[in-house]
């Protein structure tokens, strides 16, 4: 399942931290890289040490919205790295790592879900879609700065040629603490809907109540934390 969230960040928001992400240290984007992958890399993004500070203000913003948390589940997020697209650049198909290892440390994560934060407006540029290969074909994505797009890790996917302009964003993967992705997706399908009848009727509405409890009770039965 892809799951968009528009105005992730807002507006205002997004253009500010695409200003602060501008001003980072930029270096050639096969540095993180191994195997396949890194022939087919071609992007740059910006030092891990020094994009510290704005990674983990994007990793408070992840714990402050419900749509991402009730969408995603998280239960390990990788630090989010941030990268940028000029002209000619691109990234080709590929598969993200199956595990990852939190820099600096021996704690490894299992890549459930990949994200895509957008920080550029679609219209800033052409080309650059995130095309992501799935059970009904591929889906191309291209977002307004501050809209995010999470994925499944598992998924075959690239950025394609940037013909004009530049596309930057930042890009992050999280073990759920539901591994099963049609479970996430019921539970994620299940929540909108509480959520939805929520706005409707009486907060301590009984059958509220009772999904609430259902909910719950699904996701002790199928996270593993
Ligand atoms: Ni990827």
């Amino acid at each position: 399942m892809l799951i968009v969230i528009e105005g992730f960040m807002d507006r205002i928001a997004a253009a500010q931290f695409r200003s602060e992400v501008e001003r980072l240290p930029w270096e050639d984007g096969v540095k993180s890289t191994a195997g396949p992958s890194a022939r087919v890399k071609h992007n740059r993004q910006a030092g891990r040490a020094e994009s510290a500070e704005l990674a983990n203000q994007l990793l408070a913003y992840f714990g402050r919205h419900p749509t991402f948390m009730s969408a995603a589940l998280p239960h390990k997020i990788y630090p989010p790295r941030f990268n940028r697209y000029g002209v000619g650049e691109q990234y080709g198909t590929h598969v993200d790592a199956s595990i990852m290892y939190q820099p600096g440390s021996s704690e490894a994560l299992r890549s459930d879900l990949s994200l895509t934060l957008f920080l550029n407006d679609a219209d800033d540029y052409d080309g650059g879609e995130l095309v992501i290969e799935g059970q009904f074909g591929a889906q191309e994505v291209k977002l307004d700065a501050g809209d995010l797009v999470l994925y499944p890790s598992s998924s075959l996917h690239r950025v394609n040629p940037i013909t004009r302009g530049e596309r930057m964003a930042a890009i992050a993967w999280l073990q759920s603490m539901v591994p099963d992705a049609a479970a996430r997706g019921m539970l994620y399908d299940l929540d909108q809907s509480i959520q939805a009848l929520g706005r409707e009727l009486p907060a301590d509405h009984p059958q509220i109540r009772d999904l609430g409890a259902i909910y719950h009770n699904l996701v002790r039965r199928w996270a593993r934390v």
